[in-house]
């Protein structure tokens, strides 16, 4: 079906820029009314295939499922939000607890918070407070957020930093890239891991100012950058060295989105602390931040808010992680599996089209780049946005990521026939938009 935008699509958009600060979407028209599993229908009655899984957040299917829908509601009859960083509450409490069996031995506490920024800021402090340093380590393309602290660690878009500063202490260094490395991709882990030796640990940041090094295991709105299987684990060896904590911000990239819980699994590295939130929330503003036990705890006073751990989040957030852990094997079996289906497709789709330079992923997190030419790998920013909204306007939401990469994270759930459906409408808007 064409897209077409109706009067009631027009006249939600023009109340908006007359009421609503502008955030990051003026390009697409698009006005959720509902959604289920692997679909989403706008206000004029058009209905889209996900491949967005709304940028992460859904990855049990576009409105989640029964069971988190059911939990939610009887916790709504009940106690929509309790006191629980004054008192106490039993369901922030289990779920905390089964969110700590989900992760390596040794991991005990947990902060609730309510978005991915919050849990990042969180983390700062956390690693502050335990190693009573300073300064911070992140990488360049690197997203972890938009309030000032974990803004001091995004560094993927000047717009978003523009004007925002000072910040805390950060030092950005290179992220492995294994595309765009300019030398042999294999050593792309051993360049990034030389150069906070070299230039930020022995020119610039003594160690013992050094409290952690943030990350994110796959690079989300930088582009959709995988990098080499061995780099974490080279990270975590110079951490180890100088004392310095790494923490793992798993926001996009975790909760089974690359067939594994911790998407840093993939990897065969742990870090001292992980960040949650999107999926985890199941479709409620909730988000945790996860450290390792031995670090210790917080002082009484020293961090809380009013709606962390609320407990109509955490009831949706506990069906969602119980229904994962019953479904775990065949859960991890689709995901590999349609990630593979995918990727066969797109690689196919690249060898055919010169500006489709890079298809990369892990599991159901996959990116696209587009590029001028295959050669000089050019950005083509606008190709891709034409892309993206082609496939729009053909009934497909996808996202961009980064300066020219496009991303297919659609529900773990995703369907055969919607995958193949999906793909349809992306291959002819390659094929329609290539020169
Ligand atoms: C890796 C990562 N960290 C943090 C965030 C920030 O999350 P939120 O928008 O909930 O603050 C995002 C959001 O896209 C993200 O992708």
């Amino acid at each position: 079906m064409a897209f077409k935008i109706g009067p009631k699509i027009k006249n939600v958009i023009k109340r908006d820029s007359r009421v609503i600060f502008t955030t990051t979407r003026e390009a697409f028209p698009f006005v959720a009314d509902h959604g289920n599993g692997d679909f989403i229908f706008d206000i004029e009655g058009n209905k889209f295939i996900d491949f967005s899984s709304f940028v992460s957040c859904y990855n049990l299917g576009i409105n989640g499922n029964a069971q988190i829908r059911t939990a939610a509601k009887k916790q709504i009859d009940r106690l929509m939000h309790g006191m629980f960083m004054d008192y106490y509450e039993a369901s922030p409490v289990a779920l905390a607890e089964k969110l700590v069996k989900m992760l390596p031995p040794g991991f005990g506490r947990v902060f609730f918070s309510n978005s991915g920024t919050e849990a990042n800021e969180d983390a700062i402090k956390l690693v502050k407070l335990f190693t009573k340093r300073r300064h911070i380590i992140g990488f360049y393309g690197a997203f972890h957020g938009r309030s000032l602290g974990s803004l001091a660690l995004t560094a993927s878009k000047t717009p978003h930093r523009a004007h925002f500063g000072p910040f805390v202490n950060v030092s950005h260094v290179p992220y492995p890239d294994p595309y765009r490395f300019n030398g042999d991709p294999e050593e792309c882990s051993q360049a990034s891991i030389d150069f906070i030796e070299e230039n930020i640990l022995g020119r610039t940041v003594p160690q013992e100012e050094v409290a952690a090094i943030f990350f994110e295991p796959i690079q989300g709105e930088g582009g959709y950058v995988v990098p080499p299987r061995g780099f974490f684990k080279q990270l975590r060896k110079l951490a180890n060295e100088h004392g310095i904590l790494l923490v793992d911000d798993e926001i996009q990239a975790g909760y089974m989105r690359t067939g594994k819980f911790l998407a840093l699994d993939n990897f065969g590295a742990t870090a001292d602390v992980y960040t949650f939130a999107k999926s985890f929330g199941a479709g409620f503003p909730l988000a945790a931040t996860v450290a390792r036990r031995s670090l210790g705890d917080t002082p009484s006073g020293a961090h809380a808010g009013t709606f962390g751990g609320n407990l109509v989040a955490t009831a949706a957030a506990t069906a969602s992680l119980d229904y994962l852990r019953r479904n775990m094997r065949s859960m991890q079996h689709g995901i590999v599996r349609k990630g593979a289906k995918i990727m066969k497709r797109m690689n196919e789709i690249k060898d055919e089209y010169e500006y489709v330079g890079d298809v990369r992923g892990i599991g159901l997190m996959i990116g696209v780049e587009f590029v001028k030419s295959k050669e000089r790998k050019e950005y083509a920013t606008k190709e891709r946005d034409k892309v993206v909204m082609d496939c729009f306007q053909k009934g497909l939401v996808v996202l961009p990521a980064g300066r020219s990469a496009m991303r297919i994270i659609p529900p773990l759930t995703v369907s055969d026939s919607s995958i193949d459906k999906g793909l349809d409408i992306l291959e002819e808007a390659i094929k329609s938009n290539s020169k």
